[in-house]
Formats: structure tokens, C-alpha cells, sequence
């Protein structure tokens, strides 16, 4: 079968299920086509000067790396002259940015972690976009940081790619998840996988160990269950995966299953978690979902969290259905 690219899927997506509307599907070609630009500054590692920090501290208090900067700034060059946006927020910039008055602006709000895994890049692993589309409020001309705090049930598309091994894009529209793989001599994305499942048990687990005695006690008896092994409650082995970034963590188990845990523990409380829910739970809570697994803050689902900040942080509980709902579970009781 000849090999299809986004370009075509997304044209198909409109024209026989009439999924995607004209402006959105120019939407996710530019993010993807800015992913592009991404993934070949920082495949030039060293030699182009990429690496190192930027000098300057972003709003979540955290240094800026270089390619934290360039990938903001190749996602807004891209997106903000195309007609198809009103307001860009970006986990880089304070506040929304609005549409220059040069040019159209449209109906659509987009929301990224520009470059997700940041201190992963000086050692050359895995790296990432995460991205997340939201409809502007009716009437709404000038949008502010209140137009995105919607719901993530609302989001319209959501999607990630990982600079890897090789660079992926992983995409929903909301009708199952489809992976592309970039192929860098005709510089396109190819459908390498479509209607991905996350199985719904797993022997797999991603968790941040050293935070283990910060953790509340129904984390600490999930994970405690699960690494006492096949002499323990659950009578099984289970093997343990951290990447430190996201993106790679959630595509792993997209692609054989497995439960990511960022819970909320004594370091980060005050702060209400350590990632972000719009720019991070909420477009993985939507690709996780719609591959048939669950996602959770703890106590319930992710995509129905009311948001009160463009920079709010959530616990979050993904992946394999069944281990998901047993962690959730754990929250439930302990609160009962
Ligand atoms: P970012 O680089 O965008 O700030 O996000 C990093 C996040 C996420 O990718 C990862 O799962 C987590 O931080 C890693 O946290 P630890 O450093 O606590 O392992
Ligand atoms: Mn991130
Ligand atoms: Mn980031």
C-alpha cells in the first residue's frame, strides 16, 4: 500500500467522515510542520549551538533551556499569521498571545508544552511537543487567559510528538489515535500506525521513585503492592520505566500498555501537583482516553477537571485501564 501522509489523512478525515473542519485541519498541518522545524534544531545537538539554558526563568519558576525558547518560538512564528487562531498560550509565555492585528485571526484557541522533557535535551534523550486544541468562546474577539479554562472534554484535537530515535506525531481528533512518523528525506509525516489501544492490564509502571516518602498513603499502597511483586497481594511482577519526559513515558505505553503516575506528594501540594492540565494532563488525558485507556487526577477524570488557571498543576494517573481505575480506587477509599 502506498504510504499515506498527514497531509492526505487529514484531507480523507474531512472529505469521508466529515470530521474535521477545513481551518482545523490547516491547524494541525502548521503545529505539525512547526514540529518539523523542531525536531531538526534539535537533532543538530551540540553542533547547532541548541544546548545549555537560556538565562531566563519561565512562570513556573523554572530555568528556560535554549530549545525550550526556539521551540516556543518556532510554534508561534508558525501558527499566528495562518487565520485559523484567535489566542496561543504556551507553558513558556505568562499570558496568552494574542493574534497580531495584521492578521486574521480565527475560531480556534491552541495551547503547548513547546518542548516537554526539557532536562532531557543536554543528554540526548527523548524530547517533545505536547499540543492541545480548544474552540474560542462565541463572541469572544480578543481571548484572555479565562477563554482557555474550559474543560478538557472540549478539546476538539489534541495530539504529541516525540524526538526520538525517529520523530513521531501521535494524534486524536477525537475519533480513535493515530501515529505518523516523520521521514526526513521527503521531510513528511507518513500514518505508521492507525486506531492505537492502550491494553487494559499491564506488568509496566512510570513513577518518579526518590519522591516515594513525600507520597500520600493511598500512592504508597498502590506502588507498595505492585513492587512486593509475585510474593506480594497482587501475586505478579511488575517492571518499572521513567523517562523524565512525558511524552516519551505516555507513547511507551500507547504503545504496549503500562499506568504513568505524577501524583501530588508533600513537595509539590502547595503547587497542587507537578504537571500542567492544560497543556499536559489534558491533551494526554484525551489520546489516552480515545485509545481506550483511563485517565485520572486521583479522584476523577482528568478531561472533567474545571480549570481555574492557564498554569494550574494536577496529579495525574494515566494509561492502562484496569491499573488506573485500581490507584483511583485506592484515593476513594482513603477519602471515604
Ligand atoms: P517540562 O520539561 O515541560 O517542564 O516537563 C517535564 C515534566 C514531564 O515531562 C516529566 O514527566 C516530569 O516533568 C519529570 O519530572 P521529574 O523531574 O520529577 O522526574
Ligand atoms: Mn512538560
Ligand atoms: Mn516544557
Amino acid at each position: 500500500m502506498k504510504p499515506i501522509s498527514l497531509t492526505r489523512f487529514l484531507i480523507e478525515e474531512q472529505r469521508e467522515k466529515g470530521q474535521i473542519a477545513p481551518d482545523l485541519r490547516l491547524l494541525i498541518e502548521v503545529v505539525a510542520r512547526a514540529c518539523k522545524a523542531i525536531s531538526i534544531q534539535i537533532g543538530k545537538g551540540a553542533l547547532g549551538n541548541v544546548l545549555g539554558n537560556a538565562g531566563a526563568v519561565n512562570v513556573q519558576g523554572e530555568a528556560q533551556k535554549k530549545l525550550d525558547v526556539l521551540s516556543n518560538e518556532i510554534l508561534l512564528d508558525a501558527n499566528e499569521w495562518g487565520g485559523h487562531l484567535a489566542a496561543i498560550a504556551s507553558e513558556e509565555m505568562d499570558d496568552p498571545h494574542l493574534i497580531p492585528h495584521r492578521f486574521p485571526k480565527g475560531n480556534y484557541l491552541l495551547v503547548f508544552d513547546p518542548l516537554d522533557g526539557s532536562s532531557n535535551i543536554d543528554v540526548n534523550v527523548s524530547v517533545g511537543t505536547i499540543f492541545s486544541v480548544l474552540k474560542c468562546p462565541d463572541g469572544v474577539t480578543d481571548p484572555g487567559a479565562d477563554d482557555f479554562l474550559q474543560p478538557g472534554t472540549q478539546q476538539v484535537a489534541a495530539g504529541y510528538t516525540v524526538y526520538g530515535p525517529s520523530t513521531v506525531l501521535v494524534l486524536t481528533l477525537g475519533d480513535g489515535v493515530h501515529q505518523f512518523t516523520l521521514d526526513r528525506e521527503i521531510g513528511s509525516f507518513v500514518l505508521t500506525q492507525s486506531d492505537l489501544r492502550i491494553p487494559a492490564d499491564t506488568a509496566e509502571f512510570a513513577i518518579n521513585m526518590s519522591n516515594q516518602r513525600h507520597w500520600e498513603a493511598p500512592v504508597q499502597r498502590y506502588v507498595g503492592e505492585l513492587v512486593a511483586g509475585k510474593t506480594g497481594p497482587r501475586k505478579k511482577d511488575f517492571n518499572m520505566r521513567w523517562v523524565a519526559s512525558m511524552v516519551a513515558d505516555v507513547h511507551r505505553i500507547l504503545t504496549r500498555g503500562g499506568i504513568f503516575m505524577y501524583p501530588v506528594d508533600a513537595k509539590c501540594r502547595d503547587k497542587g501537583g507537578r504537571l500542567r492540565l492544560l497543556y499536559e494532563a489534558n491533551p494526554m488525558a484525551f489520546i489516552v482516553e480515545q485509545a481506550g485507556g483511563a485517565a485520572t487526577d486521583g479522584l476523577g477524570r482528568l478531561l472533567e477537571v474545571q480549570p481555574r488557571g492557564l498554569h494550574q498543576r494536577v496529579p495525574v494517573f494515566l494509561g492502562s485501564k484496569n491499573e488506573v481505575e485500581r490507584v483511583t480506587g485506592y484515593h476513594r477509599e482513603a477519602i471515604a
